[in-house]
């Protein structure tokens, strides 16, 4: 017999209880589901909705529920349809008709938007520090890299150099506006919308700010209609999830590139690459290629989650079971990309000699050649002529600018004098760019200043809300 069977004439068919069933992914869910119903049944004793033996009585059931969960004692069945069906039957076997006086005041409809939001709002935080930590091994790698010049790219062509911890640090910024989106969602996940029934409230006199403290919200969902229709923290965090990706797998591109022989500009590490089962040779950055191909997954259950909101009238519509796989894959797959990455980028081994022949081997001083002109009274706009004349002349003569005479300078511009040949190496051309936020030495070390105050407030944040879920 169904626990809501009273109105029904037959059995439901099987199939159906196949179709509709998510127990086998919300499972998932149980001990949130457990932690939801242990404030609610201790809200139903405070407010005197059922007695307090019986709520004990409950409470110790719960726990032993919990434990037999746990241990995959319990037998969680497709019949019973979902994981707060299935708990209020264990619940039963375990404490008898009692048992059904959990449900009092409260709904599927409300609990199953609970259980959603203690589910995130632990993964919120695990989250946000592992992309602190990925944030850290790339602060790690820029200390570490604060001579070692590569060419910048726009276009994927060889731009003006740049140093390859400034080009770290970006990355360290981007993922701090992850850090930000995380931390803002927080407050959309963090409220209770228990209480709320199955859609209009409850006729008995609960206490929806007592369950809310109980478990660590910050407030309530303020509309009853609202709270078990509203799933708009699930898209928020797939959303931000896809950002995540996206920042990986741009990076990913970036270390499957720098790799290759091609740019040979570093070289992973044996524990964090793989074989080939034909090419002995071989070496493939692996990880990073599949991070870079989860992106798909990831911006597909957004995508996913979207779709299937936009159509749904208020309020709770059996549609909205469609939020768990989508955002379970998509915790998983984040986790794992992240946890990966850390590692990854400070064991990756950088080729600064590579980096720096490339850069001498370019034009990307032209910029400096130019700028060097204008300070001698040149218009910028006649500058950029002459030395795209330069240039021309250098490749003709299959040089670069460095391998120029000083006659030849003069030959494009009398006003050229010795001191070029300093102002176009590499550290100078780097170091010129002495501008907030630009890649000169002091630049990048005051960046790599300003994120370790960044970390101390990610993980100050971390501590305070962590502590209280
Ligand atoms: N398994 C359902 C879900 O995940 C729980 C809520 C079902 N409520 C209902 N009235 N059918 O959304």
């Amino acid at each position: 017999m169904k626990l809501w069977g009273g109105r029904f004439t037959k059995p439901t068919n099987q199939l159906v209880d196949e179709y509709t069933a998510s127990i086998n992914f919300d499972k998932k869910l149980a001990k949130y589901d457990i932690q939801g119903s242990l404030a609610h049944v201790e809200m139903l004793k405070e407010c005197r909705i059922i007695p307090a033996t019986d709520a004990d009585q409950i409470t110790e059931g719960l726990h032993t529920v919990l434990l037999k969960i746990e241990s995959g004692e319990a037998e969680l069945s497709e019949e019973h349809e979902d994981i707060h069906m299935n708990v209020e039957k264990l619940l039963i076997e375990e404490v008898g008709a009692v048992g059904g006086k959990l449900h009092t005041g409260r709904s599927r409809n409300d609990q199953v938007a609970l259980d959603m939001r203690l589910y995130l709002r632990e993964q919120l935080i695990e989250i946000i520090q592992l992309v602190v930590s990925v944030q850290q091994s790339l602060h790690t790698q820029a200390k570490l890299n604060l001579d070692t010049v590569m060419p910048g790219y726009t276009h994927l062509q060889r731009a003006q150099p740049v140093l390859f911890g400034h080009h770290m640090m970006a990355y360290v910024f981007m993922f701090q506006r992850d850090v930000e989106r995380l931390t803002d969602s927080w407050k959309r996940v963090n409220k209770s919308p228990l209480g709320a029934g199955a859609l209009a409230g409850t006729t008995f006199p609960i206490d929806r700010q007592f369950v809310a403290e109980k478990l660590g919200f910050d407030g309530i969902c303020e509309n009853s209609l609202d709270a078990v229709s509203d799933r708009d923290f699930v898209v928020e965090f797939l959303s931000n999830a896809s950002l995540i990706s996206t920042h990986l797998s741009r990076l990913c591109e970036e270390l499957v590139q720098w790799s290759s022989a091609e740019f040979s500009f570093i070289e992973l590490d044996d524990a964090f690459s793989t074989g080939s089962s034909m090419m002995p040779q071989k070496k493939n950055p692996d990880v990073a290629e599949l991070v870079r191909g989860k992106t798909g997954r990831v911006f597909g259950h957004l995508v996913g989650m979207l779709t299937t909101l936009k159509g749904l009238p208020l309020a709770y519509n059996k549609d909205m079971q469609e939020d768990k796989e989508g955002m379970f894959d998509t915790v998983e797959t984040l986790k794992g990309a992240l946890g990966l990455f850390a590692p990854m980028i400070e064991t990756m081994q950088v080729k600064k000699e590579n980096m720096y022949e490339a850069v001498r081997k370019d034009f990307s001083n032209a910029t400096d050649l130019a700028d060097y002109l204008v300070e001698k009274g040149m218009p910028f706009r006649e500058s950029h002529a002459v030395v795209g004349q330069v240039v021309l002349h250098c490749i003709n003569g299959n040089k670069y600018l460095l391998d120029l005479t000083l006659k030849e300078f003069k030959s494009f511009s009398e006003t050229i004098e010795s001191d070029i040949f300093e102002k176009l190496n590499p550290e100078a051309v780097v170091n010129a760019r002495d501008v907030a936020g630009g890649t000169a030495r002091n630049r990048v070390e005051e960046q790599i200043e300003k994120a370790v105050e960044l970390f101390q407030s990610s993980s100050e944040w971390v501590r305070k809300h962590g502590e209280n879920i």
